[in-house]
């Protein structure tokens, strides 16, 4: 199952012109150029349809619309003024907008140069840099506080390198907070209605989902992970997790985006967010899991 969070794909299941969906080992080379391909392809679509629910300048962690104003996951906004922060696969750097507004000093870094450019389309004064999350051309020790709201994570073939190197680059103490799919949404097609509430395929199964192109060469990946497995990839990263957060679907939000509904928000969870931090010098070497500390 892919749980396609761009929600642009044809609906239409034989349309000639949509790659061939299949189930394959996709590394890591293979992954990034398929996805830096893809977001440019289809950044224009994306902005088209998610703009107006992300808005110019918000923060939004996801489908449910979980707002960082609200969840105050990075920390209560009125500490984030002076806070160098790094946002992941920013896409047109809403959040890092937002995070400017509350007088920190963002970075918007994404592997697709069409999504920065609908970042400049929006707005200029976000330093923007295109780069792949899993070799960040940052100096160790560069931020205070790193987030990717559906950034990369589920993209990447190997998510611990990403996590080595945000680890790398923020400071002792730092936060690394990250929304992905919740990992249960694998085993469900990636349908808003009805059809969307039934297992149809095993949520241990890790094979990636791909589309592939007449020679056989990725256009699009997904990586699963199960949740188990995202935890070990934050600890292996070099982090302690201090909350997991489900966000439930809000009674506001009648929107539907890809296979993300108000029928199965309200059944089953569409988003994980994992808050993670670096340990200061003392407590690290003793990289641990504190799930709900
Ligand atoms: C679902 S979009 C999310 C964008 C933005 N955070 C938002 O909420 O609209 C995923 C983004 O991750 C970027 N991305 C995918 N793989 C990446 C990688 N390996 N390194 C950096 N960015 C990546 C894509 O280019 C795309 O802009």
């Amino acid at each position: 199952m892919s749980q396609e969070i761009h929600g642009t794909h044809s609906d239409e299941p034989d349309d000639p012109a949509e790659p061939a969906a299949t189930r394959r080992a996709a590394d890591e080379a293979e992954s990034s150029r398929a996805s830096r391909g893809w977001w440019d392809r289809n950044a224009d679509e994306y902005q088209n349809d998610h703009g107006g629910f992300l808005g110019d300048d918000r923060f939004v962690w996801g489908p449910e619309g979980l707002d960082e104003a609200e969840a105050a996951l990075l920390g209560p906004a009125a500490s984030l003024k002076g806070l160098d922060v790094l946002e992941i696969g920013a896409g047109a750097a809403q959040c890092s907008r937002w995070l400017a507004a509350q007088g920190a000093r963002p970075v918007a870094l994404d592997l697709s140069h069409r999504q920065l450019q609908h970042a400049l389309r929006i707005g200029e004064g976000i330093p923007l840099v295109e780069a792949d999350a899993g070799r960040l051309p940052f100096r160790d020790g560069s931020f205070d506080l790193a987030c990717s709201a559906y950034g990369a994570v589920p993209f990447v073939a190997d998510p611990v390198q990403v996590f080595r190197e945000v680890h790398r680059v923020l400071r002792p103490g730092g936060r690394w907070v990250f929304s992905v799919t919740h990992p249960i949404r694998w085993a469900f097609p990636d349908e808003p209605g009805p059809e969307g509430l039934s297992v149809a395929a095993s949520y241990f199964d890790r094979v990636p989902y791909v589309e592939q192109d007449e020679q056989g060469d990725a256009v699009y990946v997904e990586h699963h992970r199960t949740l188990g497995d995202r935890v070990r990839d934050v600890v292996a990263g070099g982090f302690r997790l201090v909350d997991l957060v489900e966000p439930e679907w809000p009674a506001w939000n009648n929107q539907e985006w890809g296979g993300w509904s108000p029928l199965r928000g309200n059944l089953i969870p569409g988003t994980a967010i994992f808050v993670c931090e670096r340990d200061r010098p003392s407590a690290e070497g003793s990289a641990r899991t504190t799930l709900g500390a």
